[in-house]
C-alpha cells in the first residue's frame, strides 16, 4: 500500500508508473514490448487526463463505451484486448451515476491477455465489499474522504511484483514508490474510516444499493448516459 494525497495522485501514480516501468524495464518486465492502454469513457477525470496525458507521449489509448445503463459490455473488451495492451483501468463504482463495473468479468479477461488491471475505487471503498486479491485487480486507488475519512489522504494498492516507476523523488519514502513524509493523522484516520466502514460493510451495501436503485435516484442522475432504465447494480455515491 502506498499513501498518497488522494485518488488522483494513487490514479496518476499508478497509470504514468506503469507505464514509465514499461517503458524503462524494457525487456526486463512482465509487460515487455506493451504499450496500448484501454479504459472507458465513463472513467473520472482523473483516469481520463493522465490516460490522455500518457496517449501524448506515445501510449495508444482505446477508449470504450458503455451501454445506456453505464454498463461496459465485457464482450467490448474482449474484442479490444491484444498482446499489444499494457494496462486496462476500469472504475468500480462510477462518480456520476452509481453503476458498478462487471470487474470480475474484467479481471478474468485481462489475466487471459496478460494486461494489467487498475481499478479506480474511489466511490466504492469503504461501501461495497472490495477484495483486491479476490478480485484479481493489479492495482486499486482509493480516496480517504470518499469513506468519510479525512480529505487529503488516499492510497494506492499495489500488487507484488508490479512494476511501477515512483512518480514523485526525493526522500525514499513508501519503499521508494511515493517519496515526502507520510501525513500519520490522516492515514490514521483513513484508517479509522475504513475499520468503522467493514463493520456493517454488507448490510449497508445490501441497503444503499436497494435505496439507489428502488428510487429512481440513479434513473434521474442516468441523463448523461441516456439511461432507459434504472441499472441493476448501483449505489448512491457521494460526489462527483
Ligand atoms: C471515481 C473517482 N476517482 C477519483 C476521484 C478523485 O479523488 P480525490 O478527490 O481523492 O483526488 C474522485 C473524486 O470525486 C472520484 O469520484
Amino acid at each position: 500500500m502506498v499513501f498518497t494525497s488522494g485518488a488522483t495522485e494513487a490514479n496518476n501514480l499508478a497509470l504514468k508508473g506503469v507505464a514509465e516501468a514499461a517503458l524503462v524495464q524494457g525487456d526486463r518486465s512482465a509487460v515487455a514490448g506493451r504499450r496500448r492502454l484501454l479504459s472507458l469513457v465513463s472513467e473520472h477525470r482523473a483516469v481520463l487526463d493522465p490516460l490522455r496525458y500518457l496517449e501524448r507521449h506515445g501510449f495508444p489509448l482505446t477508449l470504450l463505451p458503455v451501454g445506456s445503463d453505464g454498463l461496459l459490455d465485457p464482450q467490448r473488451l474482449a474484442e479490444a484486448l491484444g498482446d499489444d495492451v499494457l494496462l486496462v483501468s476500469v472504475m468500480a463504482a462510477n462518480n456520476e451515476i452509481g453503476v458498478l463495473q462487471p470487474l470480475e468479468a474484467v479481471a478474468g479477461l485481462c489475466r487471459r491477455h496478460g494486461a494489467l488491471l487498475h481499478v479506480d475505487a474511489a466511490q466504492a471503498a469503504g461501501h461495497i465489499p472490495l477484495a483486491m486479491a479476490e478480485l484479481g485487480a493489479d492495482l486499486l486507488s482509493l480516496s480517504g474522504h470518499k469513506c468519510f475519512g479525512p480529505a487529503g489522504v488516499g492510497a494506492l494498492l499495489v500488487r507484488e511484483g508490479v512494476p511501477l516507476a515512483p512518480q514523485l523523488h526525493g526522500g525514499g519514502q513508501e519503499g521508494g514508490r511515493r517519496a515526502g513524509s507520510v501525513p500519520v493523522p490522516l492515514v490514521v484516520g483513513l484508517g479509522a474510516a475504513l475499520n468503522l466502514a467493514i463493520t456493517d460493510l454488507e448490510q449497508r451495501a445490501a441497503r444503499l444499493g436497494a435505496c439507489a436503485t428502488g428510487s429512481g435516484l440513479v434513473w434521474r442522475r442516468s441523463a448523461a448516459f441516456s439511461a432507459t432504465a434504472p441499472p441493476a447494480r448501483a449505489w448512491p455515491t457521494t460526489s462527483t
